[in-house]
């Protein structure tokens, strides 16, 4: 009896869902992406490339140029251009170097104010001007500050600077926005990591990790509107659908429910199926192989996740690399070192390019590559 009035319910349900989504997509995509060097790093809001993307795709204080290497460059207010390596534009972040290839230099200089930017870790570094005596000593020289007479070295460890202040030219001490804070850097001077950075605006985050698109609102230079999310645009009809169906309120709510599930389950789809990606971004440089070998990965043990979700230790629910929760049946691995679990394609992507366990940095002993001597 009641099935015309349900069916017309569903009817207006998705004739509204469609209009939703039709209005999202088509006030957008006037903007186009842009790279400077064939995709990479893609560049979109709110970063702009001048002279190809119009001023309303990009944020105030966001835009970016090409050089004529093609590489992509970030001009900061006090400390000039830096090459961009990559950006995250979820997680808000970005990876700049020296396109000349002395960063160290730059970072003596580096002064971030009146830039959107700041650093996500920061580490002290001293750096000392010393004679040439100081090279047995088996810090790594910084070669591109030093000359014939002097060799120039930056250290973290305190013990390293007391015992070098008596004997060589204290130059400055800096804060470093380093790539990870890590004990090798503390050791070594090694400052030729990128510089990570990131920005509180725009916010961005929760857009970007739902697949959505966040741009300026019409007319406006500061202000941002998410749009084509996936799960905002289901979310916005379930509210809807709850406030015209309190004819039928079961038959909505069971639909709203099923979709905001739906949509849950799509938003960590999409952001597992990125996180390939984004390693491919965020380290760009082929120098450095610091990641574990497939058979050494696929030796770590492998969980597969039962109704109970129950995990072994009492750790966290969640993936602590997606942030997504674990599922029945999804496959977990853990790192025999720590214990730490991680969703099995989540970590073995990331041990592929770092041989640290995330959460706790520990090194998964590598059986084949002997430990690097200074
Ligand atoms: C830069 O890109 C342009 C067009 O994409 C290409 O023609 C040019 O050869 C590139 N230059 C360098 C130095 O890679
Ligand atoms: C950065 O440069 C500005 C302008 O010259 C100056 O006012 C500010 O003190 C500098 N900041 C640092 C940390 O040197
Ligand atoms: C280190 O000292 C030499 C002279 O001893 C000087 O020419 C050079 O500029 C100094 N370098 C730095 C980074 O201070
Ligand atoms: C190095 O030091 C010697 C003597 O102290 C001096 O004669 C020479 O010019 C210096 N060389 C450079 C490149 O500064
Ligand atoms: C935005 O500005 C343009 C002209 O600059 C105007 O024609 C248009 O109506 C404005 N739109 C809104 C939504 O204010």
């Amino acid at each position: 009896m009641d099935t015309l009035k349900i069916f017309s319910h569903l009817l207006f349900f998705i004739f509204f869902f469609f209009c939703s989504y039709l209005h999202t997509t088509t006030s957008t995509d006037t903007c186009i992406r842009a790279a400077c060097r064939s995709t990479k790093p893609e560049i979109r809001f709110p970063f702009r490339i001048e002279g190809r993307q119009s001023k309303s795709c990009g944020y105030p204080g966001f835009h970016l140029s090409c050089d004529s290497s093609n590489q992509t460059i970030l001009e900061l207010p006090y400390s000039g251009k830096f090459s961009v390596q990559g950006i995250d534009y979820a997680a808000q972040e970005i990876w700049i170097n020296d396109p000349n290839n002395c960063l160290p230099q730059r970072i003596l200089w580096l002064n971030l104010s009146g830039s959107p930017f700041n650093g996500v870790n920061y580490q002290k570094f001293t750096f000392f001007n010393c004679s040439l005596d100081y090279l047995k000593y088996g810090f790594n020289p910084i070669a591109c500050l030093s000359g014939g007479n002097y060799t120039v070295f930056a250290t973290s460890s305190t013990k390293v600077v007391s015992s070098l202040s008596s004997s060589c030219q204290r130059v400055t001490t800096v804060a470093v926005p380093v790539e990870w804070a890590s004990h090798d850097q503390i050791l070594k001077s090694d400052l030729s990591n990128n510089l990570r950075l990131t920005w509180d605006k725009p916010k961005c985050r929760k857009c970007e990790s739902r697949g959505g698109e966040c741009r300026l609102k019409a007319n406006s230079t500061r202000q941002t509107i998410c749009s084509n999310a996936p799960g905002r645009g289901i979310t916005r009809s379930v509210r809807y659908a709850i406030t015209v169906g309190a004819g039928v309120p079961t038959l909505l709510c069971i639909l709203g429910l099923l979709c905001f599930v739906c949509g849950k389950v799509q938003s960590c789809t999409v952001r597992r199926n990125s996180i390939p990606e984004l390693n491919a971004t965020v380290a760009p440089q082929p120098t450095i192989e610091d990641g574990l070998d497939g058979p050494t990965i696929e030796s770590y043990p492998k969980i597969v996740i039962g109704e109970s979700r129950r995990l072994p230790k009492p750790d966290d629910n969640t993936c602590p690399i997606c942030l997504c929760e674990y599922w029945p049946k999804e496959t977990l691995r853990s790192i025999p070192q720590c214990q730490h679990c991680f969703h099995a394609d989540c970590i073995d992507e990331w041990l592929r390019l770092n041989a640290t366990c995330p959460i706790c940095r520990n090194s998964p002993e590598r059986p084949s590559s002997p430990v690097q001597d200074s």
